[in-house]
């Protein structure tokens, strides 16, 4: 496509105008293209999000998330060998109880279905990747909150934060390198520190959901993890109007000991990656986590023949980069790995 041949014998005008500068010389081959590429993807920027649900014997497909299934824990084994495989950095992992009740009790048991997970890839992968556990307590609540109720039914932060303690010393045991606090609490990233430290789980490092916003783009991890939400979460995730506000909870979260940040969703939120990226006083390596629905819009558009799906996936990816995130969660991790690595 470089060298045009012309298709007409129309004489065409002498130029009335010569540019003095001509970007398009950087752009003609694709040689050209990749040496001046400011942003390259790399597999070990990807982290893989995987949901395990108990007393499933085969995976389960989800069927809002084209191509992404709910594993039992014998797929997830595989599945998360097979990432690794593809050089992926890391694994975050969310769990599916069969029981669940008000304070989300399969949360914190040893043998509850997401610790269980973890020490099976614990015990598979040694330390040959980095493992990651949500920590929330929507998956195992009955009402589908991220935390436990008041009598009226609101949110109780305080009393939340006992329960992330203990999830997060569960996961901790379990293997866990990294806990994702995902709850929005007001003093998670705190709390859990203190729980960690206090049961000499020194290492264990909290990767804080810093900026996560109330987006209708979660929609199709309700039905990933069987959510039984009534309701919505705005009044403990951030409003999508706003962006002061999330330079506040980034800082009140790196203040608490988070060791890494992500902002989430990822494409309606590029501004907010990039305040993060620029802020000096944020310290710690920054993620950005691209939601089921972008990944389902892309699948769902590319699936009606409306948009290159592979050419979309990797512009969304490189766009999440190029914004300032150093690490992106992705369902697409182990596949543009894959592509990356050929
Ligand atoms: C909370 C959590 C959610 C997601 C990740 N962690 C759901 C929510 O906050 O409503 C959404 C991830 C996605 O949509 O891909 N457990």
């Amino acid at each position: 496509c470089e060298r045009f041949r012309p298709v007409t014998t129309t004489p065409v005008p002498a130029p009335a105008f010569v540019p003095a500068d001509r970007p398009r010389r950087l752009r003609r081959t694709p040689a050209l293209r990749r040496l001046v590429a400011e942003t390259r993807l790399d597999p070990a920027d990807l982290v893989l999000p995987m949901f395990v649900k108990e007393g499933l014997t085969e995976p389960l497909p989800i069927s809002a998330m084209p191509g992404v299934a709910q594993h039992s824990r014998d797929s997830l084994r595989r599945a998360a060998a097979e990432a690794v495989t593809a050089g992926v950095g890391g694994l975050m992992l969310f769990g599916i109880p069969t029981v669940r009740d008000a304070v989300g009790s399969q949360a914190t048991e040893p043998d509850g279905i997401l610790n269980a997970a973890l020490r099976d890839l614990r015990s598979d992968l040694g330390d040959s990747t980095v493992l990651m556990a949500d920590l929330c307590l929507d998956e195992f609540t009955d009402h589908g909150h991220c935390g436990v109720l008041t009598p009226s039914g609101a949110v109780d932060n305080d009393a939340t934060l006992v329960r992330y303690q203990q999830m997060g010393v569960a996961q901790a045991a379990a293997g866990a390198d990294l806990v994702g606090t995902s709850g929005m609490m007001d003093g998670q990233v705190a709390a859990v520190r203190a729980a960690l430290d206090a049961e000499n789980h020194l290492d264990t490092g909290v990767f804080a959901y810093a900026a996560k916003y109330a987006s209708a783009f979660y929609g199709p991890f309700r039905e990933a993890v069987d959510s039984a939400l009534q309701g919505d979460r705005r009044t403990y995730q951030q409003d999508p109007a706003n962006r002061r506000e999330a330079a506040r909870e980034v800082a009140l979260d790196v203040a608490e000991g988070a060791d890494l940040v992500m902002v989430k969703p990822a494409m309606s939120y590029l501004d907010i990656v990039r305040d993060v990226a620029n802020d000096p006083t944020v310290n710690v390596p920054l993620a950005a986590y691209q939601i089921s629905g972008e990944y389902s819009m892309i699948e769902g558009a590319a699936d009606r023949g409306w948009i290159d799906r592979d050419r979309a996936i990797l512009e969304s990816l490189t766009s999440i980069r190029r914004a300032g995130a150093q690490i992106v969660l992705t369902y697409w991790a182990t596949e543009v790995a894959g592509w990356l690595r050929a």
